[in-house]
């Protein structure tokens, strides 16, 4: 143990459910400690037939907790746990366990302590893909997002029994770094929902109406919100790997980014998506073809997400981003009419700002006719600032 690690004297409670993966638990809570943490672990029934008590308890140096009666030292070891708790990690998270943190049965010890505690909660998935993939695992998922659970991984790659694909449980050093993040960002236990990418309206089978958008800036966005321990919803329709520890949903069209943002209740919306605001009125169930001559193309309006967003009761702090390619009268009032928290407005005219490129010159208009321009940045850092500007506004909302 270290006390000068980067979780010196921190309380992490190690909560572990039965897969094959619980043998990662114990490299997880040597991980743990020797970055100075003090470690309490608990179990579920199943999880001691893959590994056992004694492991965690002899790496802890404390009795592991498996059951909710008859606890040596304590009658109430849930409660206790998650009140010592400053967060609480499990790893590996099964389908039963998740499900059961989704709906708060809190029926055995791990999933009580889940319920039984304020401090933040990551859980690190691992499953067979057909169990990760399957409807009810991804509502539970969506659900613990939007509480503000980070999801982290899962990865694909190698599982039990010699199957391959999306599942496999995180590596422990990934765990540790998301633990890390949480304890030290601002942004712990806060739900962020991200839309990035421009959207793609269908003609026909192959062509489509687009834009220049490439989903850079929204994806910085999320890389550093998951960095200050958020969790990440991210939305989008860029085809940029995967920022960090986010829950993607990969979507194509206006209506697909409404449906995937309509099914999520964050703390935090960034709109950072360039939405197509007119699609084709028909989409044609064939290629056109060039001997019937050009098409005539009648556009009709895309749902406005970002004015959802704002109308709904329990409305996210929220922030929008408008493409400009000039003067930026046209974001201030669009910062007003659209009934956001803040717009950040780009000039995408420009070469050095805007899409596709890795900087960005942004001004950030106030809905009461504030602006503030910000110089040139590489869009990392754009996207720290924005995450600064939002966890002081939070600080003085909470
Ligand atoms: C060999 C074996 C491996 C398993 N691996 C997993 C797994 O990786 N992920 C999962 O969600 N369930 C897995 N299961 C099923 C869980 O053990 C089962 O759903 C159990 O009820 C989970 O309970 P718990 O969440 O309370 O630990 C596995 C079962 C067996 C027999």
């Amino acid at each position: 143990m270290t006390s000068d690690g980067r979780l010196a004297g921190r309380r992490v409670v190690l909560g572990v459910s039965g897969g094959v993966a619980a043998y990662k638990s114990a490299v997880l809570a040597r991980l743990l400690l020797s970055e100075g943490a003090e470690v309490r672990a608990v179990m579920t029934r199943a999880a001691t037939d893959f590994l056992g008590p004694a492991t965690l308890a002899a790496l802890t140096g404390h009795p592991v907790v498996t059951s909710l009666v008859g606890h040596e030292g304590s009658v109430s070891p849930h409660t206790d746990l998650g009140r010592w708790a400053e967060v609480v990690v499990v790893a590996p998270a099964t389908t039963a366990t998740i499900s059961r943190i989704a709906v708060g049965l809190s029926e055995d010890a791990l999933s009580a302590t889940v319920l039984a505690t304020r401090a933040p909660l990551a859980v690190a998935p691992a499953m067979h893909t057909e169990m990760w993939e399957h409807p009810a695992t991804q509502r539970a998922i969506a659900t613990l997002t939007g509480d503000g659970v980070t999801i982290i991984g899962p990865e694909s790659g190698a599982l039990a029994g010699g199957d391959e694909g999306p599942g496999r449980m995180s590596e422990p050093e990934t765990v540790l770094e998301a633990v890390v993040a949480m304890l030290a960002g601002g942004l712990g236990g806060t739900s962020i929902l991200i839309t990035a990418g421009g959207t793609r309206e269908a003609i026909d089978p192959v062509r489509y109406i687009g834009n220049r958008s490439s989903g850079k800036m929204g994806h910085a966005i999320a890389e550093e919100a998951a960095r200050r321990g958020a969790a990440v919803t991210l939305v989008t329709s860029s085809h940029l790997p995967s920022p960090g520890a986010v829950r993607r949903v990969q979507v194509e069209s206006a209506q697909e980014m409404a449906d995937a943002v309509a099914s999520v209740d964050p703390d935090v919306a960034i709109m950072a998506a360039a939405v197509a605001d007119f699609r084709p009125s028909t989409n044609h169930d064939a290629k056109l073809s060039r001997a019937d001559g050009p098409p005539e193309i009648v556009l009709e309006p895309t749902p406005d997400i970002l004015k959802t967003v704002a109308d709904r009761v329990r409305r996210p702090f929220l922030v929008g981003f408008a493409a400009e390619t000039g003067s930026l009268e046209r974001a201030v009032e669009k910062a007003r009419r659209k009934g956001v928290d803040v717009l950040v407005a780009n000039d995408v005219s420009q070469p050095d700002a805007g899409f596709a490129v890795d900087t960005n010159r942004v001004t950030i208009c106030w809905p009461d006719g504030r602006t503030e321009p910000w110089e040139l940045a590489q869009k990392s850092v754009v996207a720290a600032r924005i995450l600064d500007l939002i966890e002081r506004e939070l600080g003085r909302t909470r």
